[in-house]
């Protein structure tokens, strides 16, 4: 029973000696586990490594900036975002099946990804997230067949790179404790769980700029409520989803035809199973209230009380 001092020690030494003066590739997510490869392996090599970020427009509200902010600013990580909102939302232009929603922005993702490392000359590694978990559930995992998962950590099967997988004995928490250890912020370390197609797959349906703004704000409400009741580590996980129906409502002396947001909040271990969280009603009404005076478009909330399974997590 090793402490986490010693694992980035030995890590350290083990990818130095491993990479030797080569050059290593990161594809970043912006999720825990990318995150804490990066500053470890800048850690270890500092210049030999060079990060790619797409921003594929389907983030959450100031996420790109705080993961840009923290790993280029506080750590100094060379890190080469592309912005690719336009890309995708074109591709995703007219789709409204979910699956085939996960599958564009999945190979998408990898396009982009390929389009600019074939721009960078001399790399031998290629360095990914990947957790114990993904490793054990590779192969046998059900969700797989359920909904076709994205995440960095599936990424060019087809480039010949080196695999460096630091975490790959590791479990969540255990990620999260390194990234602590090496001094990332808690906006980083304590993230939820984000999914590779991000609000992509939260507006149901077809993607819009609009639709993406709608759910995107309420997110943002969402989880600035939660954290304000000191909640934001206590739910595993929590967002908004956008069916995309309308209904009647009044506001004012007017009545209003609009969109309803729906609040899905879980608790899990692994994801595979989950319960829906008990949010106080005090602060489902605080989240109610603003969503509806604050997100223009949305005069109706509601909150998914079903758990997994018969449902998801996500709602697509
Ligand atoms: P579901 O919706 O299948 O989600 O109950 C289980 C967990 O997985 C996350 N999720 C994904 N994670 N790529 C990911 O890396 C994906 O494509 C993806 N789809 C769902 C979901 O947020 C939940 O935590």
């Amino acid at each position: 029973n090793w402490s986490m001092d010693d694992f980035i020690d030995l890590q350290i030494e083990h990818i130095r000696k491993e990479v030797g003066n080569k050059k290593v590739l990161l594809g970043l997510s912006g999720g825990v586990d990318s995150s804490v490869v990066g500053v470890l392996l800048h850690k270890a090599i500092g210049k030999q490594l060079t990060s790619i970020f797409v921003d594929h427009g389907l983030l959450r509200k100031n996420e790109a900036d705080e993961v840009m902010d923290s790993l280029v600013g506080k750590f100094g990580l060379n890190i080469i975002k592309v912005d690719a909102q336009d890309r995708f939302l074109s591709k995703l232009k007219g789709v409204s099946d979910p699956e085939k929603k996960r599958k564009i922005i999945g190979n998408e993702f990898i396009q982009v990804f390929n389009d600019e490392a074939k721009k960078l000359d001399g790399i031998d590694f290629l360095a990914q997230g990947t957790l114990y978990t993904d490793v054990v559930e590779s192969g046998t995992d059900t969700a797989q067949t359920i909904k076709s998962h994205h995440n960095v950590g599936g990424l060019p099967k087809d480039m010949k790179f080196k695999l460096i997988e630091p975490l790959n004995t590791l479990f969540k928490d255990e990620a999260r404790e390194i990234g602590e250890k090496l001094g990332m912020p808690d906006n980083l370390v304590w993230r939820q769980p984000f999914p590779g197609p991000g609000l992509g797959i939260r507006v149901l349906g077809e993607v819009t700029p609009e639709k993406l703004r709608i759910v995107r704000d309420s997110d943002w409400v969402l989880r600035d409520e939660i954290a304000k009741a000191g909640l934001d580590r206590d739910i595993w996980q929590y967002f908004t989803v956008l069916p995309g129906f309308r209904s009647v409502g009044v506001m004012g002396d007017g009545r209003t035809y609009d969109y309803t947001i729906a609040i899905r909040g879980v608790n899990s271990v692994d994801g595979m199973t989950a319960d829906f969280a008990r949010i106080p009603w005090d602060v489902l009404q605080n989240v109610s209230t603003r969503i509806v005076n604050e997100v223009d478009g949305i005069n109706r909330v509601v909150y998914d009380i079903t758990s997994k399974p018969p449902a998801t997590i996500e709602w697509e």
